[in-house]
């Protein structure tokens, strides 16, 4: 029997329905959430193991992956591991991945990014739109130059061309989690008095353009989607507020948006404003994942964004991509159904079980296995991108990672100090 609800001509619904994003149709609600892959060599470039992970997840039922975030620009790289979309040398090997999904029947786009200040490449001048310390790494920096900001954008938008030419189905732009276009929208870091800065409206020029030159780049059958910060969650008052956030949301839709993943803007740290712990974990499955120290707390509710949502789907005429803690098959299904959300983005309950949505679809599991620990959070940019709890041999390793000193000072490969940098 399959859990696959049909309605009464036969055709699935709810998580199983299939939908569009601008003119690309994905099978199901289903995308896998931009989740770095920390798989590249020291170019940029990606190998054999990046592929198998991306045809796992299309032969797993995905409807739709977001690559993890590919920098754009060799300035705006987050981590020695990461890939990027800034050479043409990169399209015939993510050629490859497209087809490997492709082949199996699922849709993928490039996620494409600039970290701005929150670059970790030690020997990188991260760029940044005023001299504002980063919240997150405590790098330093100078405001950049106007030439400098026009270099983005043209990377953007030469980015995208290489999305199409590598056979991507679409583009997601990064405009969340604190990275550059974050840091442009914010007037925590945005000081500047020019054109780019002063009123909201300036502040938000830099994606404004930046969505304009992609948009120049992609032939009517692809999409652009876009993260974005609906507000910033840190200590410091003064940030960009939901309401002040979502009217920049209007504009970036009515520039050429087919969807969009609503996540938070500056962040002071990625776990408790982004990458939430235990989400929707039991006392039941705590006891059988081994997480002791969790016996005695409930667990933890999903769809942490979905105020966020409510307040774009409000005021915006887009898709809505739900992203944050989304869990259950049943939470899913009432999403889509109550039109809160048109589709749900996973990504760690994808790390660990990359066919989750074959084995909802066949009615063997209605939860993920996935207890949100974020061990593979700390590994980001350390390792490969993979589930530390299976087999249970990886916690073993992981143990002797991180008592080895091997995330440094922190303990975390998340938020390194300014002296690890
Ligand atoms: C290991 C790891 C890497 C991530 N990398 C990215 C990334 O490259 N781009 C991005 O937009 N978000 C990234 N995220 C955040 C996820 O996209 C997502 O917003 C967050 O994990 C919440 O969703 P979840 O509860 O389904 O995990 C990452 C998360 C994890 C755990
Ligand atoms: S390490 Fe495994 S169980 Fe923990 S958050 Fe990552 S994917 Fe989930």
């Amino acid at each position: 029997m399959t859990s696959t609800a049909l309605n009464l001509g036969g055709r699935p619904t709810g998580a199983f329905a299939p939908a569009s994003l601008g003119p690309v149709s994905v099978r199901n609600r289903f995308i896998r959430a931009g989740t770095g892959e920390s798989m590249a060599d020291r170019r940029g470039r990606i190998g054999p193991d990046y592929l198998r992970l991306h045809e796992d997840l299309a032969r797993g039922g995905v409807g739709l992956a977001f690559t993890g975030h590919l920098f754009v620009h060799p300035r705006g790289r987050y981590g020695e591991l990461q890939a990027g979309l800034h050479t043409d040398d990169a399209i015939d090997d993510f050629r490859a991945v497209t087809d490997a999904v492709h082949r199996h029947g699922g849709r993928i786009f490039a996620q494409i990014a600039h970290a701005g200040s929150q670059s970790m490449v030690r020997d990188n001048e991260p760029l940044a739109p005023s001299a504002v310390d980063n919240v997150m790494t405590g790098r330093r920096v100078r405001a950049a130059r106007t030439d400098e900001i026009d270099e983005v954008v043209a990377a953007f938008g030469q980015a995208a061309r290489r999305a199409v030419e590598a056979g991507f189905d679409g583009v997601h732009l990064h405009g969340a989690n604190g990275y550059l276009i974050s840091q442009f929208r914010s007037p925590l870091t945005n000081a500047r008095d020019d054109e780019w800065g002063g009123t909201q409206e300036e502040r938000d020029r830099l994606p404004l353009a930046v969505i304009r030159a992609i948009r120049a780049q992609l032939p009517a059958d692809r999409a652009l989607t876009m993260k974005v910060g609906v507000a910033d969650l840190v200590d410091e008052e003064g940030g960009l507020s939901v309401d002040a956030a979502v009217a920049g949301v209007q504009s970036f839709a009515a520039a050429g948006l087919d969807g969009v993943e609503v996540s938070s803007n500056l962040m002071s740290d990625y776990v408790s404003a982004s990458i939430r712990p235990y989400i929707a974990v039991s006392r039941v499955r705590a006891f059988t994942d081994l997480l002791l120290h969790r016996l005695h707390r409930s667990a933890e509710p999903e769809a942490y964004f979905l105020d966020f949502a409510d307040r774009v789907r409000a005021r915006v005429d887009t898709k809505i991509i739900l992203v944050g803690g989304v869990r259950r098959l049943g939470t899913v299904n009432r999403l889509i159904d109550s039109g809160r959300a048109d589709f749900v983005s996973m990504a760690r309950p994808f790390i660990r079980e990359p066919d989750l949505v074959n084995r909802f679809a066949s009615g063997r599991q209605t939860t993920p296995a996935c207890v949100s620990c974020n061990i593979c959070l700390m590994h980001d940019e350390h390792h490969p991108l993979t589930c530390w709890r299976v087999p249970r041999v990886n916690l073993l390793r992981h143990a002797r990672y991180r008592f080895g000193g091997g995330f440094g000072s922190k303990g975390s490969g998340r938020k390194p100090s300014a002296a690890e940098l």
